[in-house]
């Protein structure tokens, strides 16, 4: 065991490294509640227990199975996290981070993060998928803090892409040639495990934020931290606590997200299809 997190993070690679042989991964995927099932969906898939990985955090929450997919799509090469662990469970936000760096340090070039999010648009129906453009962070800890290791990144990333232009601008394309209908907003982080309060989510509106979830924003920060791009898509699962004044579940979360799997799957496909075509995985 090491104290040291660049130790960590390259004792976790070589581990899996030596499991994967030929399936050097250049795209991370990081699958939200309800959307774990496209990691199934690889071609030549093989998967591999959290709980096998040296240092790598294990979920327990009901709906996010613990597995690390390697296999390919589109012809990109693809590691797809089935599940990740979250603040609310007690984890650090380092910690909860921890996997999106193996990714990278495995080779992912892009990490694709997505989640379910409450809608704090009254108008965006549950089902609505949304491009994360940027983020706000109401998390009470930061990937980041503590000492800095500069092997792995710089003391204080600039965030002002932190959801690369281009690459909004590519899943932009390909949502609007595969007609599926994609919104786009500010994505707010906030700890949970409650959801929000409806006073709540009547600031986060003030805000400026158009969708509100427990996760994404520690793996983007260590994304950018290691100097990888960023994607992110959140599936509106419901409508935020106050909006239609009906209680909130987490039934109705997992109900939704399973509703415009098929959707958000072919969205992810033509994502992949077109980061390999246009050379930005290499
Ligand atoms: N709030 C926070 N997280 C969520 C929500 C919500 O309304 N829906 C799904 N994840």
């Amino acid at each position: 065991m090491t104290d040291d997190l660049h130790d960590r993070v390259h004792a976790a690679a070589a581990f899996l490294r030596a499991r994967i042989g030929v399936r050097v991964p250049n795209v991370g995927l990081i699958l939200g509640s309800g959307l774990g099932s496209y990691a199934e969906r690889l071609d030549h898939a093989i998967a591999i227990d959290y709980a096998e990985i040296p240092h790598f955090p294990a979920s327990k929450v009901h709906g996010h199975a613990g597995k690390l997919w390697f296999g390919s799509k589109g012809g990109a090469h693809c590691v797809a996290m089935q599940g990740r662990v979250h603040l609310y469970e007690g984890h650090s936000a380092a910690t909860v981070a921890f996997p999106a760096r193996v990714l990278i340090a495995l080779g992912a070039k892009v990490v694709i993060v997505t989640n379910a999010a409450g809608g704090l648009v009254p108008e965006w129906p549950p089902g609505t998928l949304m491009l994360i453009r940027d983020h706000i962070d109401m998390l009470r800890d930061h990937a980041l803090r503590g000492p800095n290791d500069d092997r792995l990144g710089p003391r204080f990333p600039d965030m002002t892409r932190a959801y690369a232009p281009r690459l909004r601008e590519l899943v932009r394309e390909v949502a609007m040639a595969a007609e599926i209908p994609l919104e786009e907003g500010v994505y707010v982080a906030m700890p949970g495990p409650t959801y929000e309060t409806p006073a709540e989510v009547r600031m986060l509106q003030q805000l400026g934020a158009h969708a509100t979830g427990m996760s994404t924003v520690p793996e983007v920060v260590v994304t950018n931290h290691m100097g990888a791009r960023a994607i992110g898509l959140s599936c509106i699962t419901n409508k935020a606590a106050g909006i239609t004044g009906e209680p909130l579940s987490h039934e109705e979360v997992t109900e939704t997200a399973a509703r415009v799997r098929t959707t958000f799957e072919r969205l992810l496909d033509q994502v992949l299809t077109a980061l390999v075509a246009r050379g930005e995985l290499s």
